[in-house]
């Protein structure tokens, strides 16, 4: 007799329906364990997920498809090696609209197929390449959210041999379970997304209101001193000029332009008006945390990030303060990349410890570098050449390693790229 048959007619009896159950529970808690140890990364979850659903349900073969605006796509494809790779070299990855998984997919509800070579009225592209690769029974399970379809997980078996009831219900656990990894996946993205979109929107409010109150500063002393021009131009046309008042006027007019200065001096000065917090900070730490943050607008922009992170010694410095540098630095290296060849993006976070006492961190990417005309000016206040940036990102990163103590600089890579670099002692 058949093994898997053999399997399934023994599993009522309560010894093995006890070995099932203890089964079913390690592979849920598999799943959790994926989960919970990867929230950004979803192909581990698929993987525990289809791993447990093939071994649970004795199928040969386990294919996770995903949807998306053209089909379904599939992300995980487990079970039987020899299987797995012809999967991959026989079938097209996209599962176009109108194709047999996607017309399986929109039933929502499992479909179960006894025997392929029995199937009428299906006999599509699909079906042949299904046949040539020696299926004959599956189950096709959808993933369904508000009764979207979302994903359809596949299991097939190469013998004629039909799913129990049992494992038909098993397999819609597995598919509920991976429509709530998917879930939380998108929820941690979305929030992720959100805080990023808050940290630039902050720096644009306040560079709003920096605006506001250098405009209303500046105006005074300009008026004042488009008065004393206009009174230097009338006591000029005197016969004789008055040069005594002359005089006196332009000084005025210079104590006003020096007026004007100060205020543009004190742009700096209002950055860094608050005094870093200082407590004990784990640099890494703080970096890994960024690097979390900014993971989805990585992926978006197809960027690859490494870190590479030494130990260090543990600094006194303002967590938020240098967690913000490291975001600036890192957007600004993504958004170099935007328009480099695809799989040249990366980026790479390292730090090291440097004499004496004191840290040095580094963050290098592959983009379009910098401009020899932008190297002098690239820490200017304002100084962007982004449609939508402020150019204050890089002024503010160094004002703030300044207030550390520390030094921000940027360089040129070969053959591309740009590095930025950033030391902070550590007292
Ligand atoms: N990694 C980088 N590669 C190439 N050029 C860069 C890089 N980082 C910064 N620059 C250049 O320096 C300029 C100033 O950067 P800064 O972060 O101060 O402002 P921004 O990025 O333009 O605007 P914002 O930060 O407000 O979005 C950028 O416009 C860009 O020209
Ligand atoms: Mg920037």
């Amino acid at each position: 007799m058949n093994e898997s048959i053999h399997a399934d007619a023994t599993a009522s009896e309560p010894q093995d329906r006890v070995t099932e159950l203890i089964e079913q529970q390690t592979a849920i808690s598999e799943v959790l364990r994926a989960i919970a140890n990867s929230p950004h990364d979803l192909q581990p979850i698929f993987d525990a997920i289809l791993d447990s659903a093939t071994r649970l349900c004795r199928a040969d073969l386990g294919v996770l498809r995903l949807s998306e605006e053209s089909g379904l796509r599939s992300v995980a494809v487990r079970g039987n090696p020899l299987l797995v790779s012809q999967f991959w070299s026989s079938f097209p990855a996209l599962a176009e609209k109108e194709s047999f998984p996607f017309r399986m997919a929109a039933n929502r509800l499992p479909t179960h197929i006894a025997d392929l070579t029995a199937l009428e009225g299906e006999r599509d592209d699909y079906w042949i390449r299904a046949m040539n690769a020696g299926v004959r029974s599956g189950l096709a399970v959808p993933l369904l959210k508000d009764n979207e379809i979302v994903g359809l997980i596949t299991l097939t078996r190469q013998k004629v041999q039909p799913f129990t009831d049992r494992q038909i219900s098993l397999s819609r656990d597995f598919a509920a379970q991976a429509t709530i990894a998917l879930e939380i996946t998108r929820r941690e993205r979305q929030y992720r997304e959100a805080q990023m979109a808050l940290a630039h929107a902050n720096r644009v409010a306040t560079m709003g209101q920096l605006t506001a109150s250098i405009a209303h500063e500046i105006k005074q002393p300009i008026t004042a001193a488009r008065a004393y021009a206009a009174a230097a131009l009338r006591f000029l046309d005197k016969s004789p000029p008055d040069v005594a008042e002359v005089r006196e006027v332009l000084t005025c007019i210079v104590n006003e332009t020096g007026r004007t200065s100060d205020v543009v001096d004190r742009i700096g000065s209002l950055i860094k008006k608050a005094p870093p917090r200082k407590e004990i900070v784990d640099l890494n730490v703080a970096i890994l945390e960024v690097t979390a943050l900014t993971r989805s607008e990585a992926v978006k922009t197809g960027v690859t990030v490494s870190t590479q992170l030494a130990e260090l010694p543990r600094i006194q410095c303002d967590r938020v303060q240098l967690q913000q540098v490291m975001l600036n630095l890192i957007v600004n290296a993504i958004q170099s990349m935007r328009d480099v060849e695809d799989d040249n993006r990366k980026l790479r976070i390292s730090t090291e410890s440097i004499e004496p006492e004191g840290v040095c961190v580094a963050v290098r990417d592959s983009g379009q570098g910098l401009r020899p005309e932008s190297l002098p000016r690239l820490f200017e206040p304002f100084y962007t050449t982004k449609p939508d940036g402020t150019g204050m990102g890089l002024s503010i990163c160094r004002a703030i390693i300044e207030a550390h103590g520390g030094r921000l600089w940027a360089t040129g890579c070969e053959p591309r790229g740009a590095l930025f670099q950033f030391t902070i002692p550590a007292n």
